[in-house]
């Protein structure tokens, strides 16, 4: 599955991506409104910091609004990805998208007949949100079953992607799923990594070390913890 940073703020991207495991990120009008600087130099620079897909949405609500939106983010660099919402004309502009060779990710979506759709209409990638489910009381991760079933079934090969993650359990329901793409915040993709018996158990080996130094220096093994 592949892991995507779901914010636009480059000093996290920055140091997210360090750990090399980054494979793209998504950004939305609300993430990229908290920034202070220009969103367009905010995207080119989340670009080259990242070479896989960087979602950049339309704000648009026309089929004609967003397919010049989307031309126009998608010379920002060749690695843009044009985010429209999960509407009629979202799904005509995401068609024409594609006639220039232009990759869009259907977001907003909420039902599996939305996300049979946005794969007609030849989406790149879809955008199922799971917590915002979640938080009305509907199970978001069954839609995500729903929908990996429904594009098996039709052989669809518009990517799934996991959004709106509130926790590192959705990470993990999700790769179970057998998602494509799995978006999250910083902190969540920190904390990933985390677990307090990993801490402990090097701690441990480590004091464990220090006390036979002199009988280990001894067999010439060496000092270098
Ligand atoms: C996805 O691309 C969206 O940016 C995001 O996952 C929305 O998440 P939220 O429900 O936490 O705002």
């Amino acid at each position: 599955m592949k892991i995507f940073l779901d914010t636009a703020n480059v000093n996290e991207i920055r140091e997210a991506a360090s750990l090399g495991l980054v494979d793209g990120v998504t950004t939305n009008p609300s993430l990229l409104a908290r920034e202070k600087a220009p969103y367009l130099d905010v995207l080119s620079e989340i670009c080259a910091l990242v070479p896989g897909p960087i979602s950049a949405e339309v704000v648009a609500t026309d089929a004609p609004g967003m397919v010049r939106e989307g031309r126009d983010l998608a010379k920002i660099a060749p690695n843009i990805v044009v985010k429209c919402p999960l509407t009629a004309e979202g799904l005509k502009a995401v068609r024409e998208l594609k006639g220039d060779g232009i990759r869009s990710n259907v977001t907003l979506c909420f039902s599996a007949p939305q996300a049979l759709f946005a794969a007609k209409a030849g989406a790149y990638i879809v955008s199922p949100f799971v917590g915002r489910l979640d938080d009305i009381g509907i199970d978001g991760m069954a839609l995500i079953k729903d929908v990996k079933q429904i594009y098996r079934n039709y052989g669809f090969d518009t990517q799934i992607l996991v959004a709106s993650i509130r926790n590192p359990l959705h990470v993990i329901e999700a790769a179970l799923v057998g998602a494509d793409i799995a978006t999250m915040p910083a902190g969540v993709y920190q904390s990933l990594l985390k677990h307090p018996l990993t801490d402990i158990g090097l701690a441990r080996f480590l004091e464990d070390w220090r006390k036979a130094e002199p009988a280990l220096k001894a067999q010439k093994i060496g000092t270098a913890v």
